[in-house]
């Protein structure tokens, strides 16, 4: 594979993207991109907030639209939110113009590492519960990645060396 392709991120919620997607950066000297944190700042409010307001659909708009415009770019860490698989067309973007890596975990964990978290707003009401629903309903949105790591048992430093070593 040419060094310099993008390495794109995607997962559920919980499952280390961020900070993988840092680590990578720093490791490989990309440009780190959060695609939410790009979309809080060119909207100006948090995604909370952004649903709040707005509704999920808008902000699914501004998701799309700000991932076509990050791919346009090479050599840069892409962590995206868990949700930007919803869209065919957001895949298709994705599978040719990086290389993705799918992050997973067991559903416990994961409600370990969001709890406390008050920025998810697709969480409410009990958070395993919806956690396990929205895997459910993803499994096969998140298949079409080149490259997956299960990050139950694992370090953030343990994930971003494995993903070093598959590059
Ligand atoms: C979402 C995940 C969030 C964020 C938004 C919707 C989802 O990103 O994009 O709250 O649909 O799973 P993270 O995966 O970074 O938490």
């Amino acid at each position: 594979m040419s060094k310099s392709k993008n390495i794109i991120l995607i997962g559920m919620m919980g499952t280390g993207k961020s900070t993988v997607a840092q680590m990578l950066s720093q490791e490989l000297e990309y440009q780190l991109i959060d695609v939410d944190a790009a979309v809080e700042q060119e909207e100006g409010c948090s995604i909370p907030e952004l649903f709040t307001a707005k509704g999920e659909s808008y902000f699914r708009e501004a998701e799309s639209r700000m991932l076509c415009s990050v791919l346009e770019n090479d050599a840069q860490v892409i962590a995206t939110g868990g949700g930007v698989v919803l869209r065919a067309e957001n895949c298709e973007v994705m599978s040719s113009n990086g290389w993705v890596v799918a992050l997973t975990a067991d559903p416990a964990v994961i409600v370990e590492r969001v709890s406390g978290c008050d920025n998810r707003p697709l969480l409410v009401g009990n958070a395993e519960e919806r956690i396990r629903t929205i895997m459910e309903e993803r499994k096969d949105a998140y298949r079409f990645a080149h490259y997956t790591v299960d990050t139950t048992a694992l370090s953030a430093a343990e994930v971003t060396r494995l993903i070093l070593a598959h590059y």
